[in-house]
C-alpha cells in the first residue's frame, strides 16, 4: 500500500482531525469507515491509526541531470519529496530542477539553498529557483528584520513556501546554532515559515522546536543514514519529514534503500507511539 501519507492522498481525503492537528497527520482505515472524525478522541475510540506525517524526502546533492531524473522517476510514489542542493544546482543549472520535477510533479520539491544574506539578496536568489520548487530553505540566524521578513514576503507573492533552519545536523552546530536556539526560534516565530529544519542527529532539539512552535510548522529533519540518525527517530521526536541523501542516492539500489528506510520509519514510529500495524 505504501506510506500512509500517499494512501490518504490517493484517496483525496482530508479529515477535520487532520485540520485540527494542523500539520501532517495521516489516517489509515483499519476495519472501519474513516469519514466523520472530528476530534482526536473520536480517532482514538475508532479503529483508525493516526500517523503524524511519516514522510521521507530524498536529497540530491551531486550527479548529472539524466541520472537524477531517472532516479526521481523510480522514487516517485515511493517517497514524499525531493530536496535539491546547491552543488547540484551550480553544476547543472537552476533550470535542471525543472527536468527533475517533470518526472514527479506531485512530490514536494525543496530548493536547499541555505540562504544567508540580507533579505533583498536572498530574494534575488530565491526568485531564480522559484519556478522549479515549492519551497526554499534559508538560515534562521540571519534574523527577521531585513532578512527573513523580506524573503517571506517575496515567497508569499510567488506562492512558494519558506523553510528556515533552526539548527543543523553536524556536530559543530551544537556549539553555535544550539547556543542561540531561543533567538533563532524568535526570528522563526516572527517569520511564520511553512517549515523548519531541525537535526535528526539531535532529537532533543526537534522536541524543543516542536514544543515552542507547536503544530504551526512542518519540521524537516536531515541527518538520517550517513550522518548517523536512525530512520524514524526524528519522527518520534516530532518531525514531519526525514531527509535522506547518501543512504539512498549512494545505494546500489536506491528504490530498495528508500523502501527499507520507510519500513524502518514505520517500525520505529510503531514502537515510540504504539501505533498499530498496517
Ligand atoms: P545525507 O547524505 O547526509 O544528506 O543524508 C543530508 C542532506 O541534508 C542536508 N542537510 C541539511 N540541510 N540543515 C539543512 O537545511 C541541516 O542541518 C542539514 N544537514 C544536512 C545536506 O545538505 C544534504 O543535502
Amino acid at each position: 500500500m505504501g506510506s500512509p501519507s500517499r494512501y490518504a492522498r490517493s484517496k483525496g481525503w482530508r479529515s477535520p482531525l487532520i485540520e485540527w492537528l494542523g500539520h501532517d497527520a495521516w489516517l489509515r482505515p483499519y476495519n472501519t469507515v474513516i469519514a466523520g472524525l472530528n476530534s482526536p478522541e473520536q480517532a482514538l475510540s475508532s479503529k483508525v491509526m493516526v500517523y503524524h506525517g511519516m514522510g521521507l524526502i530524498v536529497a540530491f546533492d551531486k550527479g548529472g541531470v539524466d541520472e537524477a531524473a531517472a532516479l526521481v522517476g523510480k522514487l516517485c510514489g515511493v517517497v514524499d519529496g525531493f530536496k535539491v542542493g546547491v552543488p547540484f544546482l551550480l553544476a547543472n543549472g537552476a533550470a535542471s530542477a525543472g527536468a527533475l520535477r517533470e518526472k514527479c510533479p506531485s512530490a514536494l520539491w525543496v530548493a536547499d539553498l541555505k540562504l544567508a544574506d540580507i533579505g533583498y539578496v536572498m530574494g534575488l536568489t530565491a526568485s531564480i529557483v522559484a519556478p522549479f520548487f515549492d519551497a526554499v530553505i534559508a538560515h534562521g540566524f540571519v534574523g527577521y528584520e531585513g532578512g527573513l521578513d523580506e524573503l517571506k514576503r517575496l515567497l508569499d507573492e510567488k506562492d512558494r513556501k519558506l523553510i528556515v533552519v533552526a539548527s543543523m545536523s553536524h556536530p559543530g552546530a551544537a556549539k553555535t546554532y544550539d547556543k542561540v536556539l531561543g533567538e533563532v526560534l524568535e526570528a522563526i516565530e516572527a517569520a511564520k515559515p511553512w517549515g523548519v529544519v531541525a537535526p535528526a542527529t539531535r532529537p532533543s532539539i526537534i522536541r524543543l522546536v516542536r514544543e515552542r512552535l507547536g503544530n504551526t510548522v512542518k519540521i524537516l529533519a536531515p541527518g538520517v543514514g550517513a550522518q548517523g540518525a536512525r530512520p524514524g527517530e526524528a519522527l518520534c521526536a516530532g518531525a514531519d519529514y526525514e531527509i535522506v541523501g547518501r543512504a539512498i542516492t549512494g545505494s546500489e539500489n536506491p528504490v530498495e534503500a528508500a523502501r527499507r528506510i520507510i519500513e524502518e520509519q514505520r517500525k520505529t514510529l510503531s514502537s515510540c507511539r504504539g501505533a498499530g500495524q498496517p
